[in-house]
């Protein structure tokens, strides 16, 4: 199900003061397995925590990963341990590449990044301009210091590529809906931090939602929409929990004082696999194939589609 790899660091360097480029290896003789733009890469990091980034390689058949990494004050220690701990020449675990956030066949495209979630669309921008697509990135970030791959995005045609640095100030945020009124038969891909993807969600409300495809900020779990609450019911026992809206399975679980295995916590590790027993679910993991979906979830990004389900824990 998770075949894992052996990575070798090969290099790495800063892009920005809080953002580092990582070029990883295959640590053997195979190549690595291929990947399409929009994947991500799962890696135990140092700190021993799995996290998934995006791949950011332009060539997806070369025998090499990027990634990008953004240092997090306050984080959980997986990107952190990234930047602190790893040196080139060391041995990493990778899963395989998935992809959450594939391109599909589109007459053109519109690409909106918000900071580090320029990594999934640079992929994707350097893809569609490689096969001569019509597409137009818009890029945002606060100042130019602050730009990761600045220098190759205005080194492309002006027509395709909009930078734009709002310098920390409200005032300078850009107006999205010139570029959003009139989605004709344009594909629109998004990624940023949670303000970012509230404004565009809000301003392509009204675009046929099989043209927008959105990826959250950590660049893991596609958006799915609102969350509701459920009640999580526990086979053995029939004991029953509310999760609400803003709560996950395992932070309910927690508060209850049931310990259960974690990692990633965003659905991509295959960690706190649980058995799911009765009910419908929405899925929002990148680790269940669509057969285990039927008899499994993943409690730390999962929830139930409609009022229960049933699990076994
Ligand atoms: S903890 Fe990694 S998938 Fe849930």
């Amino acid at each position: 199900m998770n075949e894992t790899l052996k990575l070798r660091l090969e290099a790495r360097r800063d892009l920005t003061s809080e953002i580092t480029e990582f070029t990883f290896a295959s640590s053997g003789d195979a190549p690595l397995p291929p990947y399409e733009p929009g994947a991500h890469l799962t890696l135990n990091t140092p700190s021993g925590n799995w996290r998934s980034y995006s791949l950011t390689g332009v060539n997806t058949s070369a025998d090499r990963y990027v990634i990008a990494v953004k240092r997090e004050e306050g984080g959980q220690g997986g990107s952190n341990s990234m930047h602190a701990d790893l040196s080139i020449g060391n041995l990493i675990e990778a899963r395989v590449p998935k992809n959450a956030f594939s391109l599909e066949t589109a007459p053109r495209y519109l690409l909106i990044a918000g900071g580090i979630g320029i990594t999934p669309i640079l992929s994707m921008f350097f893809a569609l301009r490689k096969e001569c697509k019509p597409v137009q990135l818009i890029y945002l970030t606060r100042s130019a210091e602050d730009t990761a791959y600045l220098d190759a995005l205005t080194a492309q045609d002006a027509a395709c590529v909009i930078v734009h640095h709002d310098n920390g100030d409200p005032e300078q945020i850009i107006d999205l809906w010139p570029y959003l009124q009139t989605p004709e038969d344009c594909h629109l891909y998004y990624c940023g931090p949670a303000g970012l993807m509230q404004a565009i969600y809000l301003n392509s409300i009204h675009w046929p939602r099989s043209q927008v495809h959105s990826e959250d900020f950590a660049g893991i779990v596609a958006h799915s929409g609102t969350a509701h609450p459920f009640r999580l019911r526990r086979a053995a026992t029939d004991e029953l929990f509310d999760v609400p809206a803003d709560k996950s399975i395992l932070d309910v679980l927690r508060e209850n004082g049931i310990a259960y295995e974690s990692s990633c916590e965003s659905g991509t590790c295959g960690t706190c696999r649980m058995t799911l027993t009765a009910g419908e679910v929405a899925h929002r993991d990148i680790v269940l194939s669509d057969e285990e979906r039927h008899t499994a979830i993943m409690p730390c990004v999962s929830r139930a589609a409609g009022e229960e389900i049933t699990v076994e824990f």
